[in-house]
């Protein structure tokens, strides 16, 4: 157990396909799931994947207890899957805003399905599986375009809607006042 460096945007490790986890329930695969547990929680993100510290494999964790960074939202168990499957429950698709933790300091906006199904399986081998609506659904397809080598600048269409977390805050408290 230990918290890594997470790679930022410009690594090319974060650009690669990983590859699926073959074997369960291994010391290596609970290492590894124990890393992105500690190192999501010390720096405070929804949700972390396993290229984001380095280790080309299809594992990502997230979950949202009373997160500071995402007062708003509601909260997400904490979540270990494993070889995920993403399928939209229907075609609505909805804009909001993200973060990554291999993109510091920024925010953009990204639409995203609304309503999905995800399944897979957790480090044990049990399999995982939920319908999920709004942020929980957001998070997981940031999560999981990890995986694929897509960070969340590569969704955006409105370029507009980007910026530093510190600004876009400043901005929308002076849009709030008036
Ligand atoms: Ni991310």
């Amino acid at each position: 157990m230990a918290v890594k460096k997470v790679l930022r945007m410009g690594d090319p490790k974060l650009l690669q396909v990983a590859e699926p986890v073959a074997k369960f329930n291994t010391r290596a695969l609970s290492t590894l799931v124990n890393d992105l547990l500690d190192t999501m929680a010390k720096q405070e993100g929804a949700g972390l994947a396993a290229p984001q510290i380095g280790v080309s494999k299809r594992v990502v964790v997230f979950g949202l207890a009373a997160n500071p960074r995402y007062p708003d939202e509601e909260p997400i168990p904490t979540t270990v899957l494993i070889n995920p499957v993403l399928d939209p429950l229907d075609e609505q698709m909805e804009a909001g805003w993200e973060g990554c933790l291999s993109v510091p300091g920024l925010r953009g906006e990204v639409l995203r399905y609304t309503h999905i199904r995800y399944s897979g399986f957790d480090q044990f081998g049990g399999k995982v599986e939920r319908e999920v609506c709004g942020f929980h659904a957001r998070v997981v397809q940031h999560e999981c375009d990890h995986l694929d080598g897509i960070l969340y600048p590569q969704r955006m269409t409105n370029m507009r809607a980007f910026g530093f977390e510190e600004e876009l805050e400043q901005a929308a408290e002076a849009e709030n006042r008036s």
